[in-house]
């Protein structure tokens, strides 16, 4: 029996309905505040033609302050799946156009919905947050809503990937679901976040401060660390998402997906011999290293604009996923400090967790030194990084470039914390300490009573660089698997990482580790 006519159209009218959230007035703001809606940006975000959406005709259940007579469906969320380069994903696009997208009980129960179901079927999970925060009206339904999205967020860390991005509003405990996430993609002057806004902050310290100032895009990405990715506008949030995912599996029983490779894997780079210079205190651009390894010198740089001392990013390796750490020499020297080792292990940590290898360059003079980084807790932070490399069990490869001295060069993935191959360029220096300082610690008393301390100093530094100051002593301990040519870099290290593909570790099993925090 065919279904009545007007069944059809009745449910055709609520559709659209549903689609117009807010209504054309309230979109119209949107558009004014420099925002797209939340359905304009699915779009944007999802290959064309296929979003399908979940719950379209949730409203919320309460009748107080007049809430009875404001019934929207969708109740300020739409959700559901769609494909990203022909990969599933599940999502949330928070609709500011309806109760400034603040979140009450049946909308966490929309976006709960499709987090199980990402969860069951192992796909990656993105939310889109543009809202008010917990929907006043609803008092501790909206606080309980919020819970049972962080309880989610967190039992799914380390098995599907989340990725946030802000693209309004994101304020009060609301902040904690994207800070529970994998990656946070923050808007340039349209997105903020912060525990307590600027009129909080006056009332109870004085200070006046902007939304901008306080939590924009800029500060998140370049002050606090909280973000990882700066996007001009929507679109380019949007474009870093399909990027990012495209390094990633689609949850952690999977590979990340290989792409055809179109670079040579044995392509040499006579270029790599020089970008060293000679003079060990000239500091040089590490990334240029970086480009000329991997595959058409593709690389996606992960918290760009935090803690430059230290590299971390996406990139391929004869088409092969792979996380890259590196140390920056032209900033901080590449020294490791608190929030570099913060950084670093939150990276080695996601990639272990989403089997993506990791291959790190070296060159480190060491931590860095002061009365800030040791009451800051250097001790506990640096000790992360050092954790997240020991407790790792992908593929692990290092090339030391230049420095690696002290405790950092044990850090920074060396064979004794369960690196896999360990290379060195000749200007590699593998040393407890540089040289300089070393000289002025075991021979002071010699120094203080040499004739000519001068010359003295010059013919001990010429002795300690020939002893310690290269790769040869580690190799010949085995520390080093091999000294390369540098313009051989990239066919090693992919021939490497053919070798490491098949790669099984076991750890003795338990609950949980106790990572220093
Ligand atoms: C209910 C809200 C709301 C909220 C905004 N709206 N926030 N409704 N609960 N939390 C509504 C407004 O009443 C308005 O409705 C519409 O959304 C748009 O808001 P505007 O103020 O007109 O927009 P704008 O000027 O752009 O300002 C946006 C804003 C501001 C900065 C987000 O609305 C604001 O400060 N809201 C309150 C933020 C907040 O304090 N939230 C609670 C945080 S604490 P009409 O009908 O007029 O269009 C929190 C705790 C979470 O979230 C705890 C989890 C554990």
């Amino acid at each position: 029996m065919l279904m009545e006519k007007d069944k059809i159209e009745e449910l055709k009218q609520l559709k659209e309905k549903a689609k117009l959230g807010g209504g054309k007035k309230k979109i119209e703001e949107q558009h004014k505040r420099g925002k797209l809606t939340a359905r304009e940006r699915i779009n944007l975000l999802v290959d064309e033609g296929t979003f399908t959406e979940i719950d379209p005709f949730v409203t919320h259940r309460i009748s107080e302050f007049g809430m009875g007579e404001k019934k929207i469906f969708g109740d300020g969320v739409v959700t559901g799946y769609g494909k990203i380069s022909g990969r599933l994903v599940f999502l949330f696009s928070q609709d500011f156009t309806v109760f400034g997208g603040s979140l009450g009980e049946m909308h966490a129960k929309k976006i709960c919905k499709v987090m199980d179901l990402a969860m069951k079927v192992g796909a990656p999970f993105i939310g889109l947050n543009d809202s008010g925060g917990a929907r006043i009206q609803e008092g501790v339904l909206s606080l309980a809503g919020y819970a049972y999205i962080f309880f989610r967020n967190t039992l799914a860390s380390g098995v599907i990937p989340q990725i946030s991005v802000v693209l309004g509003p994101c304020a009060g405990g609301a902040v904690y679901s994207p800070a529970l996430t994998d990656f946070i993609i923050m808007v340039k002057g349209t997105s903020y976040m912060f525990i307590t806004g600027p009129n909080v902050i006056k009332a109870v310290t004085g200070e006046e401060i902007t939304f901008e100032e306080l939590g924009g895009a800029e500060v998140h990405n370049v002050k606090s660390g909280v973000a990882h990715f700066l996007a001009e506008n929507e679109e380019e949030a949007f474009r870093i998402v399909r990027e990012l995912l495209s390094y990633i599996p689609n949850n952690n029983m999977e590979d990340p997906p290989r792409a055809k490779p179109k670079d040579n894997p044995a392509r040499r780079d006579e270029e790599l011999r020089v970008i060293v210079p000679e003079d060990p205190y000239k500091p040089y651009d590490m990334k240029e290293i970086i480009r000329r390894v991997i595959d058409e010198g593709k690389f996606l740089e992960v918290h760009k604009h935090w803690a430059k001392n230290i590299i971390t990013g996406f990139a391929r390796l004869n088409g092969y996923s792979v996380g890259i750490v590196a140390n920056q020499p032209n900033h901080l020297a590449g020294a490791l400090d608190i929030n570099a080792s913060i950084k670093g292990a939150r990276f080695v940590r996601f990639c272990d967790a989403f089997n993506i290898p990791l291959i790190v360059f070296v060159d480190v003079p060491g931590f860095l030194p002061g009365t800030a980084q040791e009451h800051g807790g250097i001790i506990k932070h640096g000790s992360k990084l050092l954790f997240a490399f020991c407790e790792a069990t992908v593929p692990r490869m290092t090339v030391i470039v230049r420095k690696a001295y002290g405790g950092a060069y044990d850090v920074l993935n060396s064979k004794h914390v369960g690196a896999d191959i360990n290379l060195a360029w000749p200007s590699a220096e593998i040393a407890v300490m540089g040289p300089s300082g070393a000289i002025n610690i075991i021979f002071r008393k010699e120094l203080a009573k040499a004739s000519d301390p001068e010359t003295y100093r010059e013919k001990l530094l010429s002795e300690y660089r020939k002893e310690f100051a290269n790769p040869y002593v580690a190799a010949r301990l085995g520390y080093i698997d091999d000294v390369i040519d540098p313009a051989e870099t990239r066919p090693a290290l992919i021939k490497f990482l053919e070798i490491l593909r098949n790669k099984r570790e076991r750890r003795p099993p338990k609950k949980h580790c106790n990572i220093p925090l």
